[in-house]
């Protein structure tokens, strides 16, 4: 049962995952409720080697890595985030990497996206974007939209605060079919198309990981998005992948609470 829509995105697809999406929402809105979103300051984060993954808080707590060439390592969840000016200095249209759709990238990862859209395309699944790299402004805007519609607790779990989205690491993109313009999360699960389900399967070997897979909400902080994927690189995508962990917990071991210098 369809129980509503954000620019045009279906949420609570039964009702029983709608019950259990509000239970959650109202777990993490008293959480939130209990000080952590009113206390705005940004404290460093300071987490030890061997800390375990933090449950999903909202915080505002500034991430570890925030120069733009450590974007490969830079950890963004519902308490870590980077700053409003945060805008990486080498977006690029995604049309230099032949795929179509709008928006801008990283270049960083331009010759991956084309080699993966390339690949689709030749395996009969194109992709292309919906949604790429969005601004600090273009989150909270995102964000109220989701708020108006679903209210503040709903759409904690379907979209990212300002500072917090992967999106304005400009490494992020949602993908659609490139057959149709439908948006993604019009589908019951883009991840059964034969466009998503190339992705899920075959993404990681052009360094992209999806971040939020089916039932890892405790984890990822976030329902289940399987057109959200974030570049990493090839290498780092292929770890991630052979570790079976979703990406934030695979951040958060190898590089958030990694010894300094190392
Ligand atoms: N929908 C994802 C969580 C974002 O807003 O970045
Ligand atoms: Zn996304």
């Amino acid at each position: 049962m369809v129980i509503g829509r954000v620019e045009g995105r279906q949420i609570g697809r039964h009702r029983g995952q709608a019950l259990v999406i509000s239970a959650v929402a109202l777990v993490l809105a008293v959480s939130a409720a209990s000080g952590s979103l009113a206390a705005a300051a940004v404290q460093p984060a300071n987490p030890q080697p061997g800390d375990p993954l933090p449950a999903c808080a909202y915080r505002q707590v500034t991430t570890r890595y925030t120069a733009y060439g450590d974007w490969k390592m830079t950890l963004l969840d519902s308490r870590e985030r980077v700053s409003s000016d945060y805008v990486p200095p080498d977006l690029v249209s995604v049309g230099q990497a032949d795929i179509a759709g709008s928006g801008r990238v990283r270049a960083v990862m331009i010759d991956d996206l084309r080699a993966m859209a390339a690949a689709a395309r030749r395996a009969g699944d194109g992709i292309a974007v919906r949604s790429a790299y969005r601004s600090y402004a273009d989150q909270a805007a995102v964000f109220r939209s989701w708020v108006r519609q679903h209210g503040y607790a709903a759409a904690l779990l379907e979209s990212a605060r300002p500072g917090h989205s992967e999106h304005q690491l400009g490494l992020a993109i949602d993908f659609r079919s490139a057959s149709s313009s439908r948006a993604p999360w019009d589908y019951p699960d883009w991840a059964r198309t034969g466009p998503g389900r190339w992705m899920k399967n075959n993404a990681w070997q052009y360094g992209f990981i999806m971040s939020y897979p089916k039932g890892k909400t405790a984890s990822t902080c976030y329902e289940y998005e399987p057109w959200h994927y974030r570049y990493v690189g090839r290498a780092e995508a292929a770890a991630v992948h052979a570790s079976g962990e979703v990406l934030r917990r695979y951040l958060w071991d190898h590089f958030e609470t990694a010894p300094e210098g190392s």
